[in-house]
């Protein structure tokens, strides 16, 4: 099977994408820490419950799995998480960093802890899972045992293209797809590919914590029809990536959704103006105004995605 031997961690396991992710790459040979600390979708409270749930589902169907309850965000919790898969399975191949949370407020009414937990959740967390898996990998690789390391960070659409309301989750988001592509170029020569995903999927988080997606993919699905918006939809392309057979895949984010992959770019120049000197800046003003207009940076908006289907 496409994971056999693999030993993976998926952070957010208990509910959601993370749930799909652990219990397909299961399926695939993989053995896997559930970390999920279990608490509310604005990131209040921790249960141990859910990640036991899908431990035990794994197990049940065969597969080796072991929960773990510490936070992300907790740069020592993230440490534990890290050596669980070691201590439990005695080494570590893929991290899918996936655990998040929303606070969806508008600029004008977003506080400090909105803005600082939401940061703490995605950005430290996936930094902070990264640094202690490749820390464990940069020595690994040292001592001579290829471990063919895997990372698949958790991007959104939100960060991507840009979305009202979430400034903080956008921009962590947005940070994340650039921390991806840059912790690939420093691990790339210790074997390890980083790439991101940016899922679209029925979760608590696009039901219950966000009105406008909760309208588009809250309605029951036809019996017998594609329920594009299911989360374990995105798991294939986690599992594909976490394998060896994804080595020479470096730096790339894709969103993913019902049946369909997107292959994503980031920033990159689509027009200039240009003298030999300083610009006077009401003469510059003109000369963009000139390239705007050629309509080069038409911006995809999370609208055109829905519009466009799955
Ligand atoms: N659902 C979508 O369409 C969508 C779109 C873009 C991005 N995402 C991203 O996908 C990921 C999974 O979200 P989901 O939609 O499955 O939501 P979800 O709420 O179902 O799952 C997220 C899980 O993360 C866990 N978690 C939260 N804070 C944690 C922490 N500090 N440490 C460990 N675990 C923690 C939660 O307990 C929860 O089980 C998130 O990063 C989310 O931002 C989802």
């Amino acid at each position: 099977m496409l994971l056999d031997g693999k030993v993976v961690v998926v952070t957010g396991a208990g509910r959601g994408i993370g749930r799909e992710e652990a219990l397909l790459m299961a399926k695939l040979g993989a053995k896997v820490v559930v970390n999920d600390l279990g608490g509310g979708f604005d990131g209040s409270g921790a249960s141990t419950g859910p990640a036991q749930e899908v431990v035990n589902e794994i197990k049940k169907a065969g597969g080796e799995a072991v929960a773990n309850g510490d936070s992300v965000s907790d740069f020592k919790g993230a440490q534990r998480i890290i050596e669980c898969a070691i201590d439990t399975f005695g080494k570590l191949n893929i991290v899918v960093n996936n655990a998040g949370i929303l606070r969806d407020r508008m600029i004008f009414n977003m506080s400090e802890d909105d803005w600082d937990s939401v940061i703490a959740v995605h950005l430290k967390g996936t930094f902070a899972c990264t640094r202690h898996a490749c820390v464990y990998w940069r020595e690994q690789h040292k001592a001579g045992n290829l471990l063919n390391g895997r990372i698949i960070n958790t991007a959104s659409d939100s960060g991507l293209l840009g979305n009202p309301s979430q400034s903080n989750y956008g921009a962590a988001k947005a940070a994340i797809a650039a921390f991806s592509v840059i912790i690939d170029k420093e691990m790339a020569k210790y074997g390890v590919t980083v790439n991101a995903i940016a899922p679209v999927a029925r979760t608590r988080l696009t039901v219950e914590a966000t009105p406008a997606t909760a309208a588009l993919m809250g309605q029951a699905v036809p019996e017998g029809q594609f329920d594009v918006f299911n989360p374990a939809n995105v798991a294939p392309l986690v599992a594909w990536l976490a394998s060896d057979d994804a080595a020479g895949v470096h730096g790339e984010v894709f969103r993913v959704g019902g049946g369909t992959v997107w292959l994503m770019q980031g920033w990159h120049s689509v027009g200039k103006a240009k003298k030999s000197g300083v610009w006077d800046a009401a003469e510059l003003g003109t000369a963009l105004k000139a390239e705007l207009a050629k309509g080069v940076t038409r911006k995809e908006t999370m609208n055109d995605v829905f519009a466009e289907g799955l």
